[in-house]
């Protein structure tokens, strides 16, 4: 029987140009370089410019994406946009997006599970793939995390940037006994309970305002760990497959300790662990797919490597999708 599966057709990302550096940071509140560095593993993140929206950093990576995957614009009938920094309350930034890209076939909408967010909005294309409800899917993650810091809170402003990545997902037919590739599955989860250690304190019907992000960080470290830790064992067993079957791990960039905290408990050399947190530090649903690019880019995840992306963000929301790229 033929079965549809999820193609990744092509991959692009986007950091604005201006980068702030931990040193600029220490003359903005009481921190140092070397706390930063030692604590998360971030040397810099890239901060958009005044004027500039996150439907702008989108629509970057997803020309880049579509460019990547030989595909017109016109040939996109779903886009899925993975953020919790929008440019409005509504318009969504995937009909934004739309708009811009000239793709007027199919839906668009957000989807907003903060730093999960990519592999939600993953899972969503690819269920809608598998159904036959789209052809051709674009999903991306894009943040202007800058937007909604404290920047007097040294616990929180040193963590985030801005940036943008995404994918081009294609319904292709699998073959009866040939070797499925693309997405090979996905696992959701969440935990509604632990709001209070990381959430925004403003929102449109609460306090009218946009709010600023709130975080007890070595509390949502332990969550992180346990919970990445169970959502890659979770897929890889889903999917018959072992750890060390799998050939890279793309996990959200939040901080270098929880990679190494991670890799450490389930045993996986660090070289294949796709690490970018010191470039752009946490920025939210686009670390995924910037991370997962940049490994493209520099040759080392190749086309049929098996590849596992994960990530824990506030809500709590946690996942992990798994794919042969
Ligand atoms: N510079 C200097 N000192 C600092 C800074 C700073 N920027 N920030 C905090 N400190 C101080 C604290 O005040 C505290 O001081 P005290 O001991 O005198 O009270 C001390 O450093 C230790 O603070 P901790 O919070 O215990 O430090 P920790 O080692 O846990 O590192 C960090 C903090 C980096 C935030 C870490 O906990 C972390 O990365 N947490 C996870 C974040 C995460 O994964 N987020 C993912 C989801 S994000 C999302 O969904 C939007």
């Amino acid at each position: 029987m033929t079965e549809l599966s999820t193609r990744i057709a092509g991959i692009g990302s986007y950091l604005p140009e201006r980068i702030l550096t931990n040193d600029e940071i220490s003359a903005m509140v009481d921190t140092s370089d070397s706390w930063i560095r030692e604590r998360t593993g971030i040397r810099q993140r890239h901060i958009a410019g005044e004027g500039i929206t996150t439907c702008d950093l989108a629509e970057r990576a997803a020309r880049r994406a579509l460019e990547d995957a030989g595909l017109e614009a016109d040939d996109l009938d779903l886009i899925v946009v993975a953020t919790t920094t929008p440019d409005f309350t509504f318009p969504s930034v995937g009909t934004m997006l739309q708009a811009r890209l000239g793709a007027m076939k199919g839906a668009a909408f957000d989807v907003q599970a903060v730093c999960t967010g990519f592999v939600y909005a993953l899972a969503m294309a690819d269920n809608m793939l598998a159904r036959g409800q789209a052809k051709t899917a674009l999903v991306v993650g894009a943040e202007t995390m800058s937007r909604i810091l404290d920047w007097t809170d040294r616990s929180t402003c040193v963590l985030f940037g801005d940036g943008a990545g995404a994918m081009v997902l294609q319904a292709a037919d699998t073959g009866e006994g040939a070797e499925r590739s693309g997405i090979l599955g996905t696992y959701l989860r969440s935990d509604g309970r632990f709001k209070d250690l990381l959430h925004v304190d403003g929102g449109p019907s609460s306090t009218g305002t946009v709010g600023h992000l709130r975080m007890v960080g070595n509390q949502v470290f332990r969550h992180a760990i346990t919970n990445i830790s169970e959502s890659m064992t979770t897929i890889a067993k889903r999917s018959g497959v072992s750890i060390e079957d799998i050939d890279w791990f793309v996990p959200h960039q939040a901080n270098q300790r929880i990679l190494e905290g991670v890799a450490r408990k389930l045993s996986i050399p660090t070289e294949k662990v796709i690490s970018t947190v010191a470039d752009h530090g946490n920025t939210s649903a686009a670390s995924v797919p910037l991370a997962f690019d940049r490994a493209v880019q520099d040759g080392r995840i190749k086309r049929g490597d098996l590849v596992l992306m994960e990530a824990l963000g506030g809500g709590f929301t946690w996942g992990a999708a798994l794919a042969r790229f």
